[in-house]
């Protein structure tokens, strides 16, 4: 009862302040990350040239910047008052937190220290106008409207990935890089440095890193699955000098950005092999790779290979001042341990199990490594395999499974499953989506969705999780622009993750602010996705629903395959389905279209909308729409198969019953499977079938497919309420293939009845 008391008092007070506000939405501050707490008061700051600037020495860094950006981004320069004044606050209990006080009189900001101070100006900066963000603002004041906000993270790892092994970026662009995190209070930069198509830092004591890793041949071009692969026929290479690294090290620091770098090991070597054979097991002289993948040139276990290791440490530890040093751990195939004496000689030797045990003998020998000169490792959720290094922490990309043994086990971990942090994926259905790594789909709103804390942890073992970070692999990913592509938005969300309390979180109100924060990427000069005015569509028991992620805006749409324009008819509710249609939408202000068109075709037939039982669920992960996505009247995605058509099964055989609701003269079945041998997934050999109470009692045979769909069409001449059909899997995957011997998945999607 007491609870609800204080509930109405906080209406009542909230309505109060709405009185004398005059419009509090209107001036509502627009900032990403949401803060903890931020109240709306009254009146305005004036920023003119009376203002001056007083701070506490140890908060010199932040202060700095805000003079900086004030007096770049105007006329306006600041004198030595109290106007502005950065106190330093013991009181405030997080080291990363400040409270940010304007007044029509002043602006305090409290930190307890540097980096508290420098998150408040970041806040500050999002309430000035965004043509100070590139020197464009010539009035002569600025008015701010009053707002006290305290704030703190809810993570202390709040990071972004890049690898420049893949494609390779200027000094300038990570300095633009850098100063995108540190406006979105992300304090970590993971700098993935060594790759299989490029090694990208200078070592003094190797030469060769910088002659020969640092540059391939070729590189290829469009889609790894192609068949034949394309490459350009082109020299691709650079690396970072060791003055590069100091230099944007130090411009880190004063952004409170801590850089890790990530030296690949075991795997992901075979640039550094191409210059140094002696490293790999075999000693064959190896090329750069000019290919996407995994490979299997990766460093021996012999004494001379962490000799290497240890001196190129040695230099990188000159470089980077951070706690964590990052030695990779993924994908290292064994197939060249299982077969070298030496790496043999090291199992019997050390009295270890197998090469999975030679692995932790490997990550556990470069940790110690490490601990003696101060240092703690990272490493991706393969260094889990065969016994965890006793200091390490892990980051879990392959799902979360890794960082939920990794906390049992009281280690910290720092999260990046694919499902949620791979900015590598594409965000949009969109047609004209850029090409990127294939199979996988992350929308902003799923970032948006994302906990770091996987639910299979008790606080007490959640406490070993850090926070998360975006990452972003570069195979397809070759220039700058695409990187901020790739990266915005989807960096606001993670950085709200991240930032901001879970019940301050909510998805529309953030998509409004991202809207609005478009004006500042636009004076940044950043090349952001814009999916916010894209229509979305479903089918649904009343027709077919049209839905916008940005609210209150208007749709128009036609159903003739036409493009829609200012005329076309405007989205009010369900479009009825019955007969063929090509829905076509977009979302329109008073003068223009906005966004994108949507287009969907909808193949209307007799089975659309009627019931469907399938014996098994799909898997969790490849679940599309449920069952009566198969009878939506919509066919899967042609490139895609966590769209939401397409049903995935994990080896079982399928039984589907579809009930038409009456008897119906019916003259064919079809249906469609995707087939994607490197990824296990085979259309079975042949569908069983029957009607109503007669059950199962004919068969049709699938030749073996040689494209990347089969689609199978049942020709029949029968009246039937009920259609009985039986899929069993393909069956073990020959050998050869990837996964042989395995039970491979099943993909099918639409079942279409006519
Ligand atoms: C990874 O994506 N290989 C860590
Ligand atoms: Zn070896």
């Amino acid at each position: 009862m007491q609870f609800k008391k204080i509930a109405v008092l906080m209406v009542f007070i909230t309505f109060l302040y709405n009185c004398d506000s005059p419009n509090p939405e209107k001036t509502k501050p627009q900032i990403i990350p949401m803060p903890a707490q931020m109240e709306s008061t009254k009146g305005e700051f004036v920023l003119d040239q009376s203002v001056g600037m007083s701070f506490d020495s140890n908060l010199k860094v932040s202060a700095t910047f805000l003079k900086e950006f004030i007096e770049k981004g105007s006329a306006i320069q600041l004198r030595q008052n109290n106007k502005i004044s950065f106190i330093q606050d013991d009181t405030i209990s997080n080291d990363e937190g400040y409270q940010l006080t304007i007044t029509p009189k002043q602006i305090e900001i409290r930190a307890k220290t540097d980096q508290g101070a420098f998150y408040a100006v970041q806040s500050l900066r999002q309430l000035l106008p965004v043509d100070l963000e590139n020197g464009t603002f010539y009035m002569e004041n600025i008015t701010i409207p009053c707002v006290t906000i305290t704030d703190s993270p809810q993570f202390k790892h709040r990071g972004m990935h890049l690898d420049v092994g893949r494609h390779f970026f200027s000094v300038d662009f990570i300095k633009k890089y850098i100063d995108a995190l540190a406006m979105l209070k992300m304090n970590t930069f993971h700098w993935h440095l060594t790759e299989d198509q490029g090694w990208r830092i200078e070592i003094k004591k190797y030469p060769k890193l910088q002659e020969v890793a640092a540059f391939r041949e070729q590189t290829l071009i469009g889609s790894y699955n192609a068949d034949p692969q394309q490459f350009d026929g082109k020299r691709y290479g650079g690396f970072y000098t060791q003055e590069e690294i100091k230099d944007v090290v130090a411009y880190a620091q004063n952004r409170h950005v801590t850089i890790i770098p990530e030296i690949e090991m075991p795997g992901h070597a075979q640039a550094a092999i191409s210059a140094y054979p002696e490293l790999g097991c075999t000693g064959e002289q190896i090329k750069v790779a000019e290919t996407w993948g995994v490979f299997d040139h990766i460093f021996c276990s012999k004494d001379e290979t962490f000799e290497f290791l240890e001196n190129v440490l040695d230099e990188v530890l000159e470089l980077f001042p951070s706690k964590y040093i990052h030695i990779g751990g993924d994908e290292a195939p064994k197939t060249h341990w299982e077969n070298c004496p030496n790496c043999q000689q090291r199992i019997k030797e050390e009295g270890l199990k197998d090469e999975h045990e030679l692995q932790n003998y490997f990550i556990t020998r470069i940790e110690k490594y490490l601990n003696g000169k101060g240092r703690q490792i990272i490493g991706w959720d393969e260094i889990l395999e065969g016994g965890l290094a006793p200091n390490a922490t892990v980051m879990s990309w392959r799902g979360t499974q890794g960082a939920i043994e990794a906390a049992k086990q009281h280690h910290n971990v720092i999260m990046t499953p694919t499902s949620h942090c791979y900015f590598d994926y594409k965000q949009s259905d969109n047609e004209d989506e850029p090409l990127a790594n294939s199979g996988g789909f992350l929308p902003l709103e799923k970032v948006y969705s994302f906990n770091p804390i996987p639910e299979e942890l008790t606080e007490e073992e959640s406490q070993y999780v850090l926070g998360a970070q975006g990452n972003v692999w570069t195979e397809y990913v070759p220039n700058e622009k695409q990187v901020e592509y790739m990266v915005f938005p989807r960096i606001l969300a993670m950085s709200e993750v991240l930032w901001t309390p879970t019940n301050n979180k909510n998805y529309a109100d953030f998509i409004a602010r991202v809207e609005h924060f478009h004006q500042r990427l636009d004076a940044l000069e950043i090349n952001y996705a814009n999916h916010l005015y894209e229509v979305e569509g479903e089918v649904t028991s009343t027709g077919y629903k049209l839905t916008s992620i940005i609210e209150n805006k208007t749709i128009r749409y036609t159903t003739d395959g036409t493009e829609p324009s200012l005329t076309s008819e405007i989205y009010s509710g369900a479009i009825p389905i019955n007969t063929d249609l090509v829905i076509k939408a977009a979302i329109f202000n008073s003068d223009k279209k906005l966004g994108a068109t949507f287009t969907q075709p909808i193949n209307y037939h007799k089975a659309l909308g009627k019931k469907i039982n399938i014996n098994v669920q799909p898997s969790k992960t490849y679940a599309g729409s449920g069952a009566d996505g198969l009878i939506n009247g919509i066919t899967g995605s042609d490139t895609r198969i966590n769209d939401k058509e397409w049903l995935g099964f994990d080896g079982e055989d399928l039984e589907i019953t579809i009930d038409l609701g009456e008897e119906m003269e019916i003259n064919s079945i079809e249906t469609r499977f995707y087939e994607a041998p490197w990824m296990w997934i085979y259309a079975p050999k042949v569908i069983e079938f029957g009607i109503d109470q007669h059950g199962i009692n004919s068969k049709a045979e699938i030749p073996e497919s040689t494209g990347t769909h089969t689609v199978v069409k049942i020709k029949l001449n029968e009246t039937t309420r009920y259609i009985h059909l039986r899929i069993p899997n393909f069956g073990l995957i020959p050998e050869g293939k990837p996964g042989a011997g395995h039970q491979p998945w099943t993909f099918i999607d639409e079942i279409i009845v006519n």
